[in-house]
């Protein structure tokens, strides 16, 4: 393990003289609180970094790496901090770069149908920008109105439409990146195909910023669907909207571009926090289903066949929404529905847990069991058309604090035990980071953990590029 040593005033010094003197925050603990933490709730995993750092080049970070590897600092990236693994807490302390100032949209190529971007760019905003040429960036976290395009590519961020479009790394073709010793690389390009060496672009994508920063990225544009629909669907209750699940993506003969799912208690609490009320007064259960394509008559026959199943599997009615004012209503409720449960019950847990898709109605009953053996709350909500639920443990507010901080390492071990058995595992898109480091050996031959460590020391022989993510300590 390598001893870090602290960031000293002639460090900060020379940090001033790379990037210069407006974009060093040193001394100024107040200032540096925000970099503390991601939106992972809890003090107990928040951190202060000895210096933050503003850099606007790739040149500027590679000096830095290089002064970080001279002094042995550790140094952690930083996107938006919307990350939810707390990826980008400087557990170590040391130099916190953040990538906020790299936010440039570079290029948009429409010949080639990529956009070229700088970390620091806010996802959305680039269909904002290339929408307008009829394309778009095909990756949809629920902050894409916060996140920064580096981060996603950091955490390899999956979300809403990960069923037909895939997650974060489908969309890379290109990286600079900066490695942990300083060099400057780039790898692919604006080629769809490349098979010249290892897939460096895809051990890069989801590493968590621990083996490079990212400068640019080249990213993979589609054709903009031009028709889209959202159908709210309650149901009376979990089994029956899981159910349906399955069938609507499996046997739908079509692939709708998202099916959301939440409980009853996620419904509840996500209409509270945006202050409106559920569509229906019996939501036992609720699906959120997007189907996008081309032309009109495609997408409405597509969504005639998911009315179809979700009836028949026992919907209680379906809401339509077909202009974009009110399908991005629609979205809302359920795009809040992180931070609600934030605001709502602050002491918990949020998992990204992922199961293979035939295998989601046999992980409900097993949370219901659960929170029943453990006395706590676990609501659950997420990408269920992928596998992917957002199960939250989250304390009762009877329960002191000392039980509830005993009692959830062992909800957590069971609960990853109990996706490992059905061939899921514990992280689907938010990341290991160091919130679930101690668990990875769970669901990790203890080969394969060994694997990648070396693969960190090749990259990275001091350790100093966020350590204390991934891998248990
Ligand atoms: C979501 C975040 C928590 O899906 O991944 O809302
Ligand atoms: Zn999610």
């Amino acid at each position: 393990m390598t001893e870090y040593r602290p960031v000293t005033p002639a460090v900060a010094d020379e940090l001033r003289a790379i990037v210069g003197e407006r974009y060093v925050i040193y001394g100024d603990p107040e200032r540096m609180l925000p970099y503390a933490y991601d939106e992972a709730a809890g003090e107990e995993h928040a951190h202060l970094p000895e210096v933050v750092v503003k850099p606007r080049s790739a040149d500027e970070i590679s000096r830095i790496m290089r002064l970080a590897n001279r002094e042995r600092i550790p140094v952690t990236p930083r996107g938006a901090g919307s990350g939810l693994s707390c990826g980008a807490v400087p557990v170590y302390g040391g130099i916190l770069l953040s990538l906020e100032r790299m936010n440039r949209i570079l290029e948009i190529d429409r010949e080639n149908m990529v956009a070229v971007v700088e970390p620091g760019v806010v996802t959305n905003d680039i269909n904002e920008a290339v929408r307008e040429y009829g394309l778009f960036y095909a990756g949809y976290p629920m902050s894409v109105e916060t996140c920064f395009i580096g981060g996603n590519v950091a955490e390899n961020a999956g979300g809403g439409r990960a069923i037909k479009y895939g997650v974060t790394g489908h969309h890379v073709l290109g990286l600079e990146v900066v490695l942990p010793t300083g060099e400057i690389v780039r790898l692919g390009g604006k080629r769809v195909k490349d098979v010249t060496g290892y897939d460096l672009i895809h051990l890069m994508v989801g590493s968590e910023g621990t083996l490079g920063i990212f400068t640019q990225v080249i990213l993979r544009l589609l054709p903009l669907p031009r028709e889209r629909v959202v159908l709210l669907v309650p149901f009376p209750d979990v089994p029956t909207a899981i159910g349906a699940v399955p069938r609507i993506v499996a046997q739908g003969r079509m692939l709708p571009a998202a099916v959301e799912f939440m409980d009853r208690l996620s419904v509840q609490t996500a209409y509270d926090f945006i202050g409106e009320r559920p569509p229906h007064p019996d939501i036992g259960a609720m699906l959120l289903i997007e189907v996008d394509g081309y032309t009109r008559e495609q997408v409405e026959a597509e969504y005639d066949a998911v009315v179809e199943v979700c009836l028949e599997a026992g919907a209680l009615d379906v809401y339509v929404g077909d202009n974009p004012a009110t399908a991005r209503r629609m979205w809302r409720p359920r795009q809040s529905l992180a931070e609600a449960f934030k605001v709502v019950s602050p002491v918990q847990s949020l998992e990204d847990i992922v199961v293979p898709l035939a295998q989601i109605p046999a992980l409900m009953p097993e949370l219901e069991r659960l929170s029943r053996k453990y006395d706590v709350l676990i609501p659950c909500y997420g990408h269920a058309g992928d596998g992917n639920l957002h199960a939250t443990v989250i304390k009762r507010p009877e329960t002191p604090m000392g039980v509830w901080e005993e009692r959830l390492p062992e909800v957590l071990t069971e609960l990853y035990e109990v996706v490992a058995r059905l061939g899921g595992t514990i992280s689907g898109e938010h990341g290991i980071g160091s919130k679930r480091a101690v668990y990875l050996p769970l669901v990790m031959d203890p080969v394969l953990i060994e694997l990648q460590r070396r693969i960190k020391r090749v990259f990275d022989p001091l350790n100093i590029l966020n350590p204390g993510k991934i891998f248990p300590v």
